[in-house]
């Protein structure tokens, strides 16, 4: 059983549900729905089969409150259904609830993306605290890199239960920029002619909600209005925290466009027309390096420090003059955008879906 519901869940588990029905082994497929606008045009791009669809989302609804709808809908589901292994990704609030259900009904829980610490309990909000507590209800555990494994056997967890695979954002990667898309809306918009130097800015972490991130988008509307060759694409969270910063902030601005969230195929797309990254997300730190484009973090720490130590990526720390900074350094040099294209992705190669399957069919065939 795989269990999903946010935007990055439904990108990274795909490529794993569609290995696993490849090769025959029966996938159920339960989504929460925590995010039911943002995943939908997902699972028709990977073309995914919902077999539980668990309605949880609600109008600014608090964390307790996402939590008890997917505890009390999906213990049901667990009961009748009896999967051999539930399968959660990452660090959001069905993951972690979901592992919570399955190990309530003794069944055993596989996590992608284990071993990920930022090492603040409190930072990212509520997520470091969910990965920490996934990896203890956890009994596989598919890390992305020698690190996260690392982490995870330094907390004690068996070497013989962890497993090097990769992130599957990779290999969902791969598979879009494989496929040809169709021309869209914001296609037509003659970005060419206003601007040449294309920022694509994404911000959604509840710890920067409020002064940090006021700051660090009054920072961006600056920059901008400096500088007649840079624009920004800001598809903008649906989160109302989020839209009501940036409408108020960069709202009716020349050269910026807020966007509604951008389905998967078209914000790749984005990504490769950028000349660079500005975002709190997980995701981007690990496509970033696929795609050769420089990505400055907004955030005070990452989980993700092999995307720093590549060069990659750069950390703001959290501070709108650090922000400001980096853009002013990297409007003046080329040097680190040529560096990023000569790199290669430290987070995997394509294969972590079939690395995660085999591990799960091994363990499998011990038991049978
Ligand atoms: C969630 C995850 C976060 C992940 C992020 C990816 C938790 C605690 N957080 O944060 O780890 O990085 O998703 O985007 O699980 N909304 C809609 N439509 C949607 C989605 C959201 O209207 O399709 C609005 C709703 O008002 C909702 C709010 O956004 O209440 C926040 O959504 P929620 O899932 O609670 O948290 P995120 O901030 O999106
Ligand atoms: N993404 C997308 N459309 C957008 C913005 C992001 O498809 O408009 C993709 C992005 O490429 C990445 C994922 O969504 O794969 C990241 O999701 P998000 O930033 O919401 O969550 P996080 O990774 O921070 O948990």
């Amino acid at each position: 059983m795989t269990v999903f519901g946010t935007r990055p869940e439904v990108i990274k588990v795909a490529p794993v549900i569609r290995q696993l029905e490849s090769i025959g082994v029966e996938t159920i497929n339960v989504s929460s729905a925590q995010h039911r606008d943002l995943i939908q045009p997902l699972i028709e791009h990977f073309d995914l089969r919902i077999d539980h669809d668990l309605d949880v989302m609600r109008p600014n609804q608090t964390l307790s409150g996402t939590s008890a709808r997917v505890l009390n809908t999906i213990d049901p589901i667990l009961e009748s259904e009896r999967p051999d292994v539930v399968l959660v990704q990452g660090d959001t609030t069905t993951a972690l609830v979901a592992a919570q259900a399955a190990w309530n009904r003794r069944c055993p829980v596989g996590h992608i993306e284990a071993g990920l610490r930022s090492g603040d309990a409190t930072n990212p909000f509520p997520e470091e605290m969910n990965r920490r507590l996934i990896s203890q209800l956890a009994t596989f555990h598919f890390a992305a890199t020698t690190r996260n494994q690392q982490t995870l056997l330094s907390e004690g967890i068996d070497r013989n239960q962890v497993f090097v695979t990769g992130n599957p954002v990779i290999d969902a990667l791969h598979w879009t920029l494989q496929r040809p898309r169709d021309l869209q809306d914001n296609d037509q918009i003659d970005l060419q002619a206003i601007g040449q130097r294309i920022i694509l800015l994404t911000t959604h972490r509840r710890e920067s909600f409020g002064d940090s991130m006021r700051a660090n988008l009054e920072v961006m509307a600056d920059f901008v209005s400096e500088r007649e060759d840079v624009s920004i694409v800001f598809p903008v969270h649906p989160n109302p925290a989020v839209r009501q910063a940036a409408e108020e902030i960069l709202g009716n601005r020349p050269r910026i466009h807020l966007f509604e969230p951008l389905a998967y195929p078209e914000f790749v797309v984005w990504m490769k027309r950028a000349w660079m990254l500005v975002s709190d997300s997980g995701g981007l730190q690990e496509e970033a390096p696929s795609l050769g484009k420089p990505l400055l973090v907004l955030r005070k720490n990452t989980e993700r420090p092999e995307a720093v130590d590549c060069g990659a990526t750069r950390l703001t720390d959290g501070s709108a003059t650090k922000l400001k900074e980096e853009l002013t350094t990297h409007y003046l040099s080329n040097e680190w955008a040529d560096q990023v294209r000569q790199l290669e992705n430290p987070f995997g190669d394509g294969s972590a879906a079939e690395r995660i399957s085999s591990a799960l069919l091994q363990h499998a065939a011990r038991v049978s």
